[in-house]
């Protein structure tokens, strides 16, 4: 369901429980918005994951909102219908119950209608209201948003979020981008609690590699043994 998720990757699931270790060090970080500065970085990808991964918890009401209104990914990635989200409720004054979906182990808003300005819904008192409603319900509200390169609507969910994550693709890095990024987040005075280094390139084999060299070892060792004992008798 959730792609990367459910690859199985022992390092891939490993990374986004050491994330959420991160993320529960600081108890006061309730509701967190992902961006990136530029489109196909993995800001949806990750906030899935990272959402399955903290609704494993025992006890953690976990809520994912899908503010990206162009793209309106959390639906697709999720494989849940987009009728009536967050624009619907805000909108439309839909019961917000009646728009939250239930999937694997947590709770899902998606964008619901598409708004005719994003930036005036996420500015409006209502939307921020449903937001502060929200804070009471979850122990984390996760919110995936479009990238700063293009659009400002991450820094305005940024300025009532407790914390921003940077989602960066590292195999390229537009200095330029990077750069209006920073600003953009550093003008609301947004709280950036950490960036994700995404569609990183490791050595897949590391741990087997690893695993490998001490099988070797141990069998030399206890040849050597065997030999040694051989002698003995
Ligand atoms: N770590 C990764 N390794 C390989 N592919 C990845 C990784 N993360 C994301 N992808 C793939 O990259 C593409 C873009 O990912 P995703 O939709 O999560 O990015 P996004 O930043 O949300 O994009 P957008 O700006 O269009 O909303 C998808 O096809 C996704 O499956
Ligand atoms: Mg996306």
């Amino acid at each position: 369901m959730l792609g990367l998720y459910d690859t199985g990757s022992f390092e891939i699931n490993e990374a986004y429980r050491e994330i959420r270790t991160n993320i529960s060090l600081n108890t006061d970080i309730k509701t967190i918005v992902f961006t990136s500065a530029e489109m196909d970085e993995g800001k949806t990808t990750t906030v899935c994951s990272i959402a399955k991964c903290f609704s494993d918890l025992e006890n953690h009401k976990i809520l994912l909102i899908d503010c990206d209104f162009m793209k309106k990914s959390v639906a697709r990635t999720l494989k849940i219908d987009n009728i009536k989200g967050i624009a619907d409720a805000t909108i439309d004054d839909i019961y917000i119950e009646e728009c939250i979906k239930k999937v694997d182990g947590f709770d899902v808003l998606t964008c619901g209608m598409s708004p005719s300005n994003s930036s005036v819904l996420l500015e409006s008192k209502k939307f921020r209201d449903i937001i502060e409603k929200l804070k009471d319900k979850y122990d984390y509200i996760f919110i995936d948003s479009p990238p700063l390169g293009r659009l400002n609507d991450a820094a305005i969910l940024a300025r009532y979020s407790d914390g921003t994550i940077i989602v960066n693709a590292s195999e390229y890095i537009d200095q330029q981008m990077a750069k209006v990024t920073r600003d953009k987040l550093e003008k609301v005075n947004a709280n950036v609690i950490g960036v994700v280094l995404n569609k990183f390139k490791s050595d897949d084999h590391k741990y087997y590699k690893y695993y490998g060299y001490y099988e070797e070892e141990r069998k030399k060792k206890s040849f050597f043994k065997r030999r040694k004992r051989r002698k003995r008798r």
